[in-house]
């Protein structure tokens, strides 16, 4: 594996879960695979769960890790190619990559987007460039439109979790104050539609009218506007706000109820309840939720490092080739 974007860099999901379980199941077994190997983790927003779980993934293969968070401890970072630098922006990506690349065997970057120019988000210009200039592998630790090693991790967590061997899954849009990007739910997506396809699950979207996904995204997901209707009989029910796609970066306001509590649960078939975290209690999820017996949200995190594990490992093993 040279790359870790999207759903698309796994053959098959159920057998890159299959891998991760067995590495939960005996994390330790490889300590030499990744010895005298360097993981660079490049940061240009913040992070907690992406960037802890990765760098322990990394340890139990025995690789070394290094951190930067670009966006306070580097140069200041010019993307674009054929302009004059005589501005604020200090190093160019074709370096700063390209010196990146000298020093690691396998990076990871994260890099948000803008929100502002839904084609430039879109082109994933960043991502792409970063991959092209470092010439080795590169993990997406979640880029401007998907965040791969967290849809991993839901996919195992609900792999580990579920008492039906076709459960219902919901991903259900969630109110917040602030306008967030579609990466989780782009790639949530994603990945629930492949695994819809392998057999695994029975995936559905609901959000409000307005808060469509990309199709690129969706293809293969029943699709509603009414949240009660589409959890009835939920067996997990996947938790996240997400702005806009199509009035790029607006928050609409919403006059309906979408805050999952104790009283929507009773709807579904004692769902499961997920966030990618972080989340804001009583906002986007109720505190009753997340203190009660249904939420997954600090097993799901737990799974992170397993899902970077596995990629760790695929990367690793190509190394050797
Ligand atoms: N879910 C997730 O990616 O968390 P962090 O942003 O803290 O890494």
């Amino acid at each position: 594996m040279k790359k870790f974007f999207s759903v698309k860099d796994v053959a098959n999901v159920s057998e890159v879960v299959k891998e991760a379980l067995e590495l939960k199941a005996n994390p330790y077994a490889l300590p030499n695979l990744g010895k005298h190997k360097t993981l660079g983790l490049v940061f240009l927003n913040p992070s907690l769960r992406t960037r802890l779980s990765t760098q322990k993934a990394a340890m139990n293969l025995g690789m070394n890790v290094m951190v930067i968070n670009m966006d306070k401890e580097g140069w200041a970072l010019e993307t674009k190619d054929g302009i004059v630098m005589n501005g604020t922006t200090v190093e160019h990506i074709r370096e700063a990559a390209a010196v990146m690349g000298e020093y690691c065997d396998i990076l990871g970057l994260r890099s948000f987007p803008t929100l502002k120019d839904r084609e430039e988000d879109y082109s994933e210009d960043l991502f792409n460039k970063f991959m092209t200039y470092c010439a080795v592998p590169v993990v997406s630790l979640e880029s401007a439109t998907r965040h791969p090693l967290q849809s991993l991790t839901d996919i195992i967590t609900i792999t580990e979790h579920k008492t039906v061997k076709i459960p219902k899954v919901v991903l259900a849009w969630a109110p917040h104050v602030k306008a967030l990007p579609q990466a989780v739910p782009n790639s949530f997506s994603e990945w629930m539609c492949q695994a819809q396809s392998e057999g695994l699950v029975d995936f559905t979207i609901a959000h409000p009218a307005g808060y469509e996904l990309s199709e690129e995204f969706t293809n293969g997901a029943k699709i509603s506007h009414n949240l009660d209707d589409s959890i009835k009989d939920a067996d997990f029910v996947y938790v996240k706000n997400w702005s806009s796609y199509q009035e790029y970066g607006e928050v609409y306001p919403v006059s309906e109820n979408w805050l999952i509590d104790n009283k929507k649960l009773a709807l579904t078939n004692n769902a499961k309840i997920m966030h990618c975290l972080p989340v804001r209690r009583d906002l986007e999820l109720s505190s009753e939720i997340l203190d009660g017996p249904n939420s997954l949200v600090i097993k799901e995190a737990s799974n992170r490092v397993w899902a970077a594990q596995v990629v760790l490992k695929r990367m690793l093993e190509s190394l050797a080739k």
